[in-house]
């Protein structure tokens, strides 16, 4: 079955706890919480004293994507505020051991990697067996409220033939201009969560709106 996993991006940030219990109550599997840093994409949003905040308001898992410089050094604040699922980007120039070494601290936390659309899946092959997802950026990181990029598709589908090949199970994530119409392509190509902000905060019905996503 299809997880979705609305993205906080496009909530009201002055009622924030109350959107996400909304999203919660609406169905939604996982909560997406974007960190930027200016550095890594030209946009800040919050730290780990927002995720923290944040983690009363629901039970579901909160999948945390870091699009922030030196992912090692921060990852354990993130986990320690309660982030269940944390990916960080392959871009970001920190060496892969060192974030997985500061994950070993936190054996419960889902292990992500994000790319980017230019990137390619050849960085990430080696990471495969220890990751338990792979979130593929369907639009460049920074914003919500983008045009869905269909030609990231061929690199879910060679995702989903190397898990199977390699006898690994992580799930693919697609984040980025995820709606009605587009969640099918997603889907189709071999997507296990979607990612989706104005699709599901932007519209005044976020149960029919998540429902919606699902029934791609
Ligand atoms: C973009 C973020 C996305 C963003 C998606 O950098 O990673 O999670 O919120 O927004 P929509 O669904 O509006 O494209
Ligand atoms: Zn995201």
């Amino acid at each position: 079955m299809t997880l979705v996993a609305p993205s906080i991006l496009s909530a009201d940030f002055a009622a924030m706890g109350a959107a996400v219990k909304a999203a919660d109550e609406a169905g939604a599997d996982w909560m997406h919480l974007d960190v930027m840093d200016g550095h890594f994409v030209p946009n800040l949003t919050f730290g780990p004293m927002f995720v923290k905040a944040l983690r009363p308001t629901t039970a579901k898992p909160l999948d945390v994507h870091l699009m922030i410089t030196e992912p090692a050094r921060y990852l354990a604040r993130f986990a320690e505020a309660g982030a269940d699922c944390i990916s960080w980007h392959i871009e970001a120039q920190d060496r892969p051991a060192d974030v997985l070494k500061a994950f070993s601290a936190f054996p419960k936390i889902k292990k992500g990697v994000a790319i980017k659309p230019a990137t390619p899946l050849a960085p990430i092959k080696g990471l495969l067996a220890v990751l338990d997802f792979v979130v593929v950026m369907s639009v460049e990181p920074g914003f919500g409220g983008q045009k869905f990029m269909a030609d990231m598709m061929p690199k879910v589908a060679e995702l989903k033939k190397l898990r199977s090949d390699l006898g690994l199970d992580y799930l693919i994530e697609i984040d980025g201009g995820i709606d009605e119409q587009t969640a099918p392509v997603a889907i189709a190509a071999g997507v296990d969560v979607l990612v989706a902000g104005t699709a599901v905060f932007g519209r005044p019905n976020y149960k029919a709106a998540i429902a919606a996503l699902r029934a791609a």
